[in-house]
C-alpha cells in the first residue's frame, strides 16, 4: 500500500497507476490523476465543492473565496479580479518585482541557496506589497504566515487553533485594515469594491497563503528543471524567448501546488467509480499534468513542448489561481536574472523536489564564474 512518505518523495508513479481515478488510503481520499476528470471536478463546484467544515485554513482565517462556493464565493473573489488582471498586475508589480530582483541578485554570495536567498524573499515581498505593507516589512509578514499556516497544519490534524496564530492573525487584521483608507493599495480597490473589514482581511490571508510558499516552489521547481537538465538551459541560453515556456513546463511536471482538495456534495459517478456523498476527492495537479493522452513522452522536460501551457498548474473553473499573471511575472523576472549568471550550476548535492502539497527542492545549492 502507498504511504505518504512515498507520495512526499515521489508521487508520479503511483499516479500513473491510479490514472483516471483512484482511492488512495493514505489519503483518505479519491485521487483524481487525468486532466480531462480534473476539468470535469474543478469545473462543477455544486458537485465538488471546497465549502466544508474540513477545510482547516476556513477555521482559522474565517470565511474567503477559497472557502466558499457559489454567490458567496463571487461575492468574495470578484472584488480581487480587477487589481489582479494581466494589465493590472503588469501596470502595477513590473517595477517592484525588478527592482526586488535586482537587489536580491545583487547581494546574492557564492555557494548560495537560490530557494532562500532569491525566491522566498521575492515571494513574501510582492505578498507584502499586494498587502499594501512597504517591502521592509516583509520578515514580519513571513512571520505571520508561518505562524498562521503552523495553526491551519495543526487544525488539520485535529489540533486546536494555536495562541500564536490568532495573535498572528490579529496583527495581519491590524495592518491590512489600517491600510484599507491608503491610496492606491490593492486591498483598498477591493475595499472600495465593497467587501466588509473582515471579510478584506480573510481574503488578504488568503493572498498570503496562495502567494508565499506557491511562488517560491514554482521559482525553485523552474531552475531546478532547467539547472538539472544542461541541454535544455543551453536551448534557453541560445534563444531567450524559450524561457517562458521552459516554465509553463516545469508547472506541468512539477505543479508548486501538487493537489487540490474538494468535498462531494451528492453521490455520483465518475468515470465509473461511485463517490459517495461527503467523500473527499483530491484533484492531482500534478497527475494532470502528466497525462500521457494529452503529454507526449509526459515525464520529458522539453522546453520546446508546444503544448506545455495545457497543464493545470493554476487549477480552473472558478477558484482558478488569482494570482497567476503576478506569479508568473515574478518567476519570469528572476529565472531572466538567473540564467545570466555565467557558468551556473547546480551543486552535485542539491536535491529534487518533494512535498505532498507544496513540492520544491528544500535547498537550491548554486555556483557561478565571478
Ligand atoms: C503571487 C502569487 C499568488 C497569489 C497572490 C495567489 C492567489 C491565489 C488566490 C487568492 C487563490 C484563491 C482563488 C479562489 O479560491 O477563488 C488561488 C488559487 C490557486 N492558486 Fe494561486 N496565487 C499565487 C501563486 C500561485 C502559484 C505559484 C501556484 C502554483 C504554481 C498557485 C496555484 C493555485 C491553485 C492550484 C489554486 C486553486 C485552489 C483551489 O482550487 O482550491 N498559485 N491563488
Amino acid at each position: 500500500m502507498v504511504t505518504v512518505a512515498q507520495l512526499e518523495t515521489d508521487p508520479h508513479p503511483t499516479l500513473a497507476q491510479v490514472r483516471p481515478i483512484g482511492w488512495i488510503e493514505a489519503l483518505n481520499s479519491w485521487v483524481v490523476t487525468s486532466r480531462a476528470l480534473a476539468l470535469a471536478v474543478l469545473r462543477d463546484p455544486d458537485t465538488f465543492t471546497v465549502d466544508d467544515p474540513r477545510f482547516s485554513t476556513a477555521q482559522v482565517v474565517g470565511p474567503s473565496m477559497l472557502s466558499l462556493d457559489g454567490g458567496p464565493h463571487k461575492a468574495h473573489r470578484d472584488p480581487f479580479e480587477s487589481p489582479f488582471t494581466l494589465a493590472e498586475t503588469r501596470r502595477r508589480f513590473t517595477g517592484p518585482v525588478q527592482q526586488t530582483v535586482d537587489e536580491l541578485m545583487a547581494a546574492l554570495k557564492q555557494p548560495s541557496d537560490l530557494r532562500t536567498a532569491l525566491a522566498g524573499p521575492l515571494s513574501v515581498a510582492v505578498v507584502a506589497l499586494s498587502l499594501g505593507l512597504p517591502p521592509a516589512s516583509a520578515s514580519t509578514v513571513l512571520d505571520w504566515y508561518t505562524a498562521i499556516s503552523t495553526s491551519v497544519s495543526g487544525v488539520s490534524a485535529g489540533h486546536p487553533i494555536t495562541a500564536e496564530g490568532t495573535a498572528a492573525f490579529a496583527e495581519l487584521h491590524k495592518h491590512v485594515a489600517a491600510g484599507i483608507d491608503s491610496a492606491d493599495s490593492l486591498i483598498a480597490t477591493a475595499a472600495h469594491a465593497g467587501l466588509g473589514v473582515d471579510e478584506v482581511v480573510a481574503n488578504a490571508a488568503v493572498l498570503m497563503f496562495g502567494g508565499i510558499e506557491t511562488t517560491e516552489g514554482m521559482i525553485t521547481n523552474a531552475l531546478w528543471h532547467l539547472l538539472s537538465h544542461r541541454d535544455q538551459l543551453d536551448l534557453v541560453l541560445a534563444d531567450p524567448s524559450l524561457l517562458p515556456n521552459a516554465m509553463e513546463e516545469s508547472l506541468r511536471l512539477e505543479p508548486a501546488a501538487a493537489v487540490v482538495d474538494r468535498y462531494a456534495t451528492r453521490d455520483i459517478d465518475l468515470a465509473g467509480t461511485k463517490i459517495r456523498r461527503g467523500d473527499m476527492v483530491t484533484v492531482s495537479l500534478a497527475g494532470a499534468g502528466r497525462d500521457p493522452e494529452v503529454f507526449e513522452s509526459p515525464d520529458k522536460f522539453d522546453v520546446r513542448r508546444a503544448n506545455a501551457r495545457r497543464h493545470l498548474a493554476f487549477a480552473s473553473g472558478p477558484h482558478i489561481c488569482l494570482g497567476m499573471h503576478l506569479t508568473r511575472l515574478e518567476t519570469l523576472t528572476a529565472l531572466e536574472a538567473v540564467v545570466r549568471l555565467p557558468g551556473l550550476q547546480l551543486a552535485a548535492d542539491s536535491p529534487p523536489p518533494t512535498g505532498l502539497v507544496f513540492r520544491k527542492p528544500t535547498a537550491l545549492n548554486v555556483s557561478w564564474d565571478e
